[in-house]
This record gives structure tokens, C-alpha cells and sequence, in this order.
């Protein structure tokens, strides 16, 4: 079959000679070059809004709010903050936050969208001059992760800003079942059965995804797919032990009809999101 899309997926372990997809940014006045998510900003902004998507509201963000245990008055940081929908979330609570993400564009957003409570930093999550000299006794990074080309300088980051003690909560696309355009649901007319379908899990890749993605060429962003073993060696490599891992699935059900409970029953099979609690060694 014949594919549409224009922008080809890659392979990425062991590859190192492309430039980075996004500006090591120093700060705002310095950065050189727009990131794939300042072209994306207006559309991802009007998808989330001021308090998030229904996964974002009903799942996501209480859930990360529970895994980090912090009290009110704690300081926290949520890393790759994008528009700020959960740096607000968190303020509501009564934590002092830091956001942080290398999209210019989307820091303007969070810093209008949100109180004077919570600060916004305009850098690159692996720049190791960023946030020189804090701490904080929780770090979160929802759903971005996925979208670091370079996962190391950013653990390493987490390790040097964590408090001892602290927490490091991370969300992603579960890789395991979710993994854009090589992953599938297909239907068993012999069991009646509703299955995932992988066309690759060990091979770490890049991904391309339009934004919006209904478009099949254009503006773009990137997701890095890597198999679990990634994330667990660079969590080590960086001296954070994992303490805890969840995974979490679509509350969302199927309208009445033929396949409704097969759908109702893979949905809560397969998860969606794939959560790593970590602290410092
Ligand atoms: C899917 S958005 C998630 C934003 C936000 N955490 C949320 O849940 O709405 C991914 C974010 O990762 C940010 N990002 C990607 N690579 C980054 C990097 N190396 N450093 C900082 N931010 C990065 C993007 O700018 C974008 O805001």
C-alpha cells in the first residue's frame, strides 16, 4: 500500500551526526533558531486550553499530582512545561512552581495563560547551564519525554535540581503499545477480539507527527520512540533509581454497537500512558 506520508520515520540509536531538532538555548535573548514546537504552539495551545485535554484532566495530571507527594508551599518544577496547563494545576494546589521548555512560543503562552505565582524559563531541558543552582523536591514531565531527541543531558538535569529525596515523575505514551504509526488496532473475526498490533519495539525511532496530524506533510514535530530498556539505562546512567511505575489506560468507552465491549475490553488491556517514579540514588 501506497503511504502518504512525506516525512519518513528513522532510525536513531547510535546516530549522532544530525543537527539537534531544536536550539540548546541558553535562555530566550539567545536562542538561534525556532523549535518544531514554536511552529506548533498555536495549534497545541488551542488543543490543550486553560485546564487540559479530558486525559490531561481526568487522568494525567491528578495522577502525577498523587505520585509526587509534595505538600503545599513545596517547590516543584515541570519540566517541558509547554502552555503551563499543569504548572497551573499545580498552583491551584498550593506548590510554588517552575516551568521550563525550550519552545519560546509556548513559554509566552503559559506566562499569559497563568498567576504570577509560577515563573516560566525559556531553556532546553538538557542544557547544562539551565536553572544553575536550584532545587526542587518534585520534577514532572508529562507527555514530552517522547519528544526529547536526547533523553541523557536531561536525567542528568533531573539528578543535579532534585532535592534528596525528591521525586521525579515522568508520563509517556506507553512504548510498549502506543508507538505513532507503528502500532494498531486490529479485529479477530475468529474471537471477536480487538488486538494491538506492533510493527516495532526494540529499534529506538523517530517518528514525525504533523501538527495538526491530519495533515500528511508540512510543519511537523518529532516523537522519539525508545523501548523501555532507553529509559531505564538513562534513569541509572544519570543516579536515579526507579521506585515506582504505573500504566495507565482510557477511561473513554465505546458507543453502544456490535464491537463495543471488545473495544471497552482491549482499551483497558492495552495501556495508554506509561508513568516512572524515580529518586536520586
Ligand atoms: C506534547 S508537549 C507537552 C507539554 C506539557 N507538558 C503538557 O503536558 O501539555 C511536549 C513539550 O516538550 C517540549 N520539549 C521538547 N523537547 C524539549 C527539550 N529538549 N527541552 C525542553 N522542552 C522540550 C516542547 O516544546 C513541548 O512543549
Amino acid at each position: 500500500m501506497k503511504s502518504k506520508r512525506k516525512v519518513p520515520a528513522r532510525q536513531t540509536a547510535g546516530k549522532r551526526n544530525r543537527p539537534p531538532a531544536r536550539a540548546t538555548s541558553r535562555n530566550t535573548e539567545s536562542r538561534a533558531e525556532l523549535t518544531d514546537w514554536d511552529q506548533a504552539a498555536r495549534w497545541y495551545d488551542a488543543l490543550v486550553g486553560q485546564e487540559g485535554s479530558d486525559f490531561q484532566k481526568d487522568i494525567i495530571m491528578p495522577g502525577v499530582h498523587r505520585l509526587l507527594g509534595l505538600g503545599k508551599g513545596d517547590r516543584v518544577l515541570d519540566l517541558a512545561c509547554g502552555q503551563g496547563v499543569f504548572s497551573r494545576f499545580l498552583s491551584l494546589k498550593g506548590l510554588r512552581v517552575v516551568g521550563l521548555d525550550s519552545s519560546e512560543a509556548l513559554i509566552r503562552r503559559a506566562r499569559s495563560r497563568s498567576s504570577d505565582s509560577a515563573r516560566f524559563h525559556c531553556f532546553d531541558a538538557g542544557d547544562n547551564e539551565a536553572l544553575a543552582g536550584e532545587k526542587f523536591s518534585g520534577i514532572a514531565c508529562l507527555m514530552a519525554v517522547q519528544n526529547m531527541e536526547h533523553i541523557q543531558p536531561v536525567f542528568e538535569n533531573v539528578a543535579r535540581w532534585l532535592s534528596p529525596g525528591g521525586r521525579f515523575v515522568l508520563v509517556t505514551t506507553h512504548p510498549c503499545f502506543r508507538i505513532p504509526r507503528q502500532s494498531h488496532w486490529g479485529w479477530d473475526e475468529q474471537k471477536k477480539m480487538e488486538y494491538r498490533r506492533m510493527d516495532l519495539y526494540s529499534t529506538e525511532t523517530a517518528i514525525p507527527i504533523f501538527t495538526p496530524p491530519m495533515r500528511s506533510e508540512g510543519p511537523h514535530t518529532w516523537t522519539y520512540h525508545r523501548p523501555l530498556e532507553s529509559y531505564f539505562s538513562a534513569l541509572k546512567n544519570a543516579g536515579l533509581a526507579v521506585v515506582g511505575m504505573e500504566e495507565w489506560t482510557s477511561n473513554k468507552s465505546s458507543q453502544p454497537g456490535k464491537r463495543a465491549k471488545a473495544e471497552n475490553r482491549a482499551r483497558r488491556e492495552f495501556p495508554l500512558f506509561l508513568t516512572l517514579v524515580s529518586t536520586p540514588l
